[in-house]
């Protein structure tokens, strides 16, 4: 991995307590050191095993990406809620791999789908299914609402992970991915989140040179994720109210978040790491002005927030849904002795003008081949501390806008809020958290009278 060389490991303790000495930026526990003889790849031959839970459109990128990777890999598994799910991915990385063969791509010429029926699992319980295959490493790449209880097992049973943004959808989750992401420290396991910006050479060589004082001090970040929306997966006759949600994911909370976490996360993210710590308290505002229809559920359309950090800096943020409107997504930041457009890599600071020089990359596959590279060379390899500060962070932003209050990060990350209490045991005849009204809509947060820090 390029990018995280460099940076400081977070002990939980500092992550707990929130701000001054918690670092956001891309962590890695020392790219050298070598784990336990023959923890990181259980078998001793070249082969990695893979299984995959979630198999839409992310969990199958994913899974494609992992096998273009150098050396071979083994898709041992598919695991999904539904079974179409499960069939549609099998088809598409069938075809994945029959083309990269067909093409001579040298990346995929040793992988291969090995998943006959029995080894493809559809249901809540298809993750636990998928954990007792051999596999030695599983993407998690479901609705983040399961993301904990989801990482919990894997790290349980001994694999490594590749873990979809975000990492939870509320305190209680991002608590439950720490306890386990110290698990996994403990254990040897290689845990990856899908923040891929910090496997982008560009945004790793532009904010070094942030640290490095090229723009002085930084006072403030500036983050946005300005967009038109995303899909609206309709309600069907033969569907209970349960499988209609699972379906159309996005719209609620406990599934969800809202698109401030599960979007917006990237450019949190990034404000986080070039301040170099989390924020300690939030004010934030937002609410939903197009996003009116039944078919919406509770989700909101437009944030914006103000973070403090213990320094005093601030990180300036902004998500809306709304067609039509302006559209950025990006981060800047600006300094004592300049100014730096981020997501655009270029500077104007005490140097004068500077841009990054440095190819593109794909990186949402330059983080499988990162993983992949550091499970065969035995390195250890932990994302997920900036990752949950990161899912901290958006779910801070979005408990102030949806209460109307000035939180702070302690606080918040103290909360017993849990949007799906008893997540572990539902089924699909499982009455879902939240139910609409008589008229079909769903209750949607209101400032000033929601309140998010109790149970
Ligand atoms: N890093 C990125 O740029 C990026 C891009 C897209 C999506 N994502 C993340 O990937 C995740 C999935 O997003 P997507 O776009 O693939 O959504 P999707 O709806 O296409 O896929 C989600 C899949 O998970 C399945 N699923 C739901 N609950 C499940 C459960 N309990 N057990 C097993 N399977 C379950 C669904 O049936 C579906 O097939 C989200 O967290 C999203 O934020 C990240």
């Amino acid at each position: 991995m390029s990018d995280s060389t460099s940076k400081l490991q977070l002990p939980r303790r500092d992550f707990l307590r929130g701000g001054a000495s918690a670092t956001a930026g891309a962590v890695l526990l020392g790219a050298t050191a070598k784990l336990a003889s023959g923890a990181a790849h259980p078998g001793g031959s070249d082969e990695i095993k893979v299984a995959v839970i979630g198999c839409g459109g992310r969990g199958t990128s994913a899974a494609a990406q992992a096998l273009e990777t150098k050396g071979p890999v083994t898709i041992v598994a598919l695991a999904d809620a539904f079974a179409d799910n499960v069939e549609r991915a099998h088809q598409q990385l069938e075809a994945v791999v029959a083309k990269g063969k067909s093409e001579g791509n040298e990346l995929l010429a040793d992988s291969k789908l090995d998943c006959p029926p029995e080894r493809r699992f559809a249901g809540f319980d298809a993750y636990k299914k998928a954990l007792e295959t051999d596999a030695d490493l599983v993407i998690l790449a479901t609705p983040p609402g399961f993301r904990p209880l989801h990482f919990e097992a894997a790290v349980a049973a001994g694999k490594h992970v590749f873990a979809e943004k975000p990492l939870a959808v509320d305190p209680p989750g991002v608590r439950q991915f720490m306890a386990a992401n110290e698990q996994a420290k403990q254990k040897n396991l290689l845990v990856a989140i899908g923040l891929q910006r910090h496997h982008d050479p560009r945004y790793v060589e532009t904010i070094q040179r942030i640290h490095d004082g090229e723009i002085g001090d930084v006072v403030a970040t500036r983050v946005y994720w300005n967009g038109g929306g995303v899909w609206v997966r309709n309600r069907t006759p033969d569907q209970n109210e349960m499988q209609y949600q699972m379906r159309n994911w996005y719209y609620f909370h406990w599934l969800c978040a809202d698109h401030y976490v599960e979007q917006h996360i990237h450019n949190l993210d990034i404000g986080n790491w070039i301040h170099g710590k989390t924020p300690v308290r939030c004010n934030a505002m937002g609410g939903r002005q197009v996003r009116t229809s039944k078919e919406t559920g509770q989700i909101f359309d437009h944030f914006a927030a103000e973070f403090t950090y213990d320094d005093g800096t601030k990180m300036f943020s902004q998500a809306r849904h709304i067609p039509n409107c302006w559209t950025e997504v990006g981060e800047a930041a600006h300094g004592t002795q300049g100014v730096c457009e981020v997501s655009r890599f270029r500077m104007e600071g005490r140097d004068g003008r500077w841009r990054s020089r440095l190819p593109g990359v794909d990186a949402w596959h330059q983080e499988h081949h990162d993983l992949f590279a550091a499970l065969r060379r035995g390195e250890t390899y932990n994302e997920g501390d900036y990752g949950a500060e990161a899912t901290m962070t958006a779910v801070l932003g979005m408990m102030a806008a949806y209460s109307g209050q000035d939180l702070t990060w302690d606080e918040a990350l103290a909360s017993d809020q849990s949007f799906a209490p008893g997540l572990a045991d539902y089924t699909f005849d499982s009455t879902p958290p939240v139910l609409p009204d008589g008229d079909g809509r769903y209750p949607v947060p209101m400032p000033g009278k929601t309140k998010l820090l109790t149970a």
